[in-house]
């Protein structure tokens, strides 16, 4: 394994002072991506904050804590080790060497591939650009500049593959992930979950659940690869991920702890007033930004979706653990659908078609571990309440059920119907508008805000009343 070279201007472990062409090129995007920090970063002034780098992809100590300023953070290229051995594991080229270069027929796959994963990283940096003023701690100050910083490194993850791999091409689309921004009207980010706003921290929680996990899903895909770069990249993100799954989890845990603890002591269900998030509005979130992020999985069949997996460029998820032959070409799945007379139902589709659902049925799997852990919650306060997730019709914008509209339960519902109760389904302004009303900074060391439960471990051993961030 090459060890990690830190001393350079660009952390990284590819050897890039070997290609003084690739590392010319890259330092010269650096500069672009640091006026693009300061404009869509970020916007509460720090002084430091205790983070995590990288530094090394290694089994023991790849990450480094310290208190660093966010502008010097040493974003850094970084691959998990190499196998010399590495086989394709799945589709027509199944047992042939990984690919160390780019096969000319899949470059362009390879590269739109590329730049989709690419284009949702800083997406959500600038969606949650002004969380800073409102954090509930220093302790979650300090969780969503992390994630900020990571997902601003798996940009670079991402921009590094164009850069070295895809040519002038590749360079020109880097540029591209800087110049569109979330929400933008004349150039958006190219998914929709990543033009929604972030605007609060309950938002922000549901978002490292349920968005960040389907990025968990996609990069898990992109590790199957047969093209070794991108298989190696996405293995090193997804151990970088999994704190923003922890963020996310532990958050919602934390707001369901909190409002259970109040509706016992208080003996009410009502409890806004008291000032803390209600369980109906919770599970109004939950809704939404569930069902957005099942959008992002796409439409139930896909044949580009098959031609990846054929050609060996996106598998599934956990590929090696499937007791298939990992060809599917005689093998057919079950997918939702419409009927003729458009109700839900099913169909039956082969295999490699459907592979956006077999993708996404994962993610549902997983998504109920979550409401099964806030549910325990509820249960242990010995409340009768539950969550749950909505039906996979509910509020969807892509795919079969893109042209209906269902409750949670999955009932269909005319268009007048859904526009009468959505606001019992969906956040409405007057939620978002209580929500906001919470959202007051507490950037005292120690302290958190009424509305959500204090963590029950701190950093990487740190107490939770560490001195996190230095606000400047
Ligand atoms: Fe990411
Ligand atoms: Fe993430």
């Amino acid at each position: 394994m090459t060890e990690a070279d830190y001393q350079e201007k660009i952390p990284n472990n590819v050897d890039l002072h070997e290609d003084r062409r690739l590392q010319r090129a890259l330092e010269s995007w650096h500069p672009n991506f640091l006026n693009w920090w300061e404009s869509m970063g970020p916007t509460l002034p720090t002084e430091d904050v205790y983070l995590r780098t990288a530094v090394n992809v290694g089994r023991e100590g790849w990450a480094h804590f310290g208190h660093v300023a966010m502008r010097d953070y040493r974003w850094g290229i970084f691959l998990a080790e190499r196998d010399e051995n590495r086989t394709i594991g799945f589709g027509q080229h199944k047992g042939e060497p990984a690919w160390q270069q780019v096969p000319g027929e899949y470059r362009a796959d390879l590269q739109r591939l590329i730049v989709i994963q690419g284009d949702t990283e800083p997406a959500s940096v600038e969606q949650q650009r002004n969380l800073g003023a409102t954090a509930p701690s220093l302790y979650d100050l300090r969780n969503l500049f992390q994630v900020n910083v990571e997902e601003g490194r798996h940009l670079w993850a991402m921009v590094y593959l164009l850069h070295a791999y895809f040519g002038r091409q590749g360079r020109e689309e880097a540029e591209e992930l800087l110049h569109r921004n979330s929400g933008s009207a004349e150039a958006p980010r190219i998914l929709g979950a990543f033009n929604e706003e972030t605007p609060d921290w309950l938002s922000f929680y549901m978002f490292t659940y349920f968005t960040d996990r389907d990025g968990k899903y996609q990069l898990g895909t992109l590790k199957e690869s047969a093209f070794d770069p991108l298989s190696r990249t996405c293995e090193f993100m997804l151990k970088e991920e999994a704190h923003h799954m922890m963020v996310g989890t532990t958050g919602v845990d934390r707001v369901v702890e909190r409002t259970a603890q109040v509706m016992v002591e208080n003996e009410t269900d009502d409890v806004a007033a008291l000032g803390v998030i209600p369980l109906p509005v919770i599970q109004k979130y939950l809704n939404f930004h569930y069902s957005v992020s099942l959008d992002l999985f796409g439409s139930e069949t896909s044949t580009n979706v098959a031609n990846y997996y054929t050609a060996g460029l996106k598998g599934r998820w956990l590929e090696e653990r499937r007791r298939d032959d990992h060809k599917l070409t005689g093998d057919s799945i079950m997918v939702d659908s419409l009927t003729p007379d458009g109700e839900i139902g099913h169909t039956e589709v082969s295999a490699l078609t459907g592979l956006n659902t077999d993708l996404r049925r994962e993610y549902i799997a997983d998504c109920e571990g979550g409401v099964k852990r806030w549910n325990r919650i509820l249960a242990d306060a010995g409340l009768p309440q539950r969550l749950r997730l909505p039906h996979s019709a509910f509020n969807r914008k892509v795919g079969a059920f893109s042209g209906i509209e269902a409750t949670p339960e999955g009932e269909v519902l005319s268009a007048a119907q859904w526009e009468q109760s959505k606001g019992q389904w969906l956040p409405t302004d007057t939620d978002k508008t209580f929500i906001r009303s919470l959202m007051r900074p507490v950037h005292e060391r120690g302290k958190i805000a009424a509305w959500i439960a204090p963590p029950r471990q701190g950093i990487n051993g740190k107490p939770f009343d560490y001195d996190y961030v230095h606000l400047s």
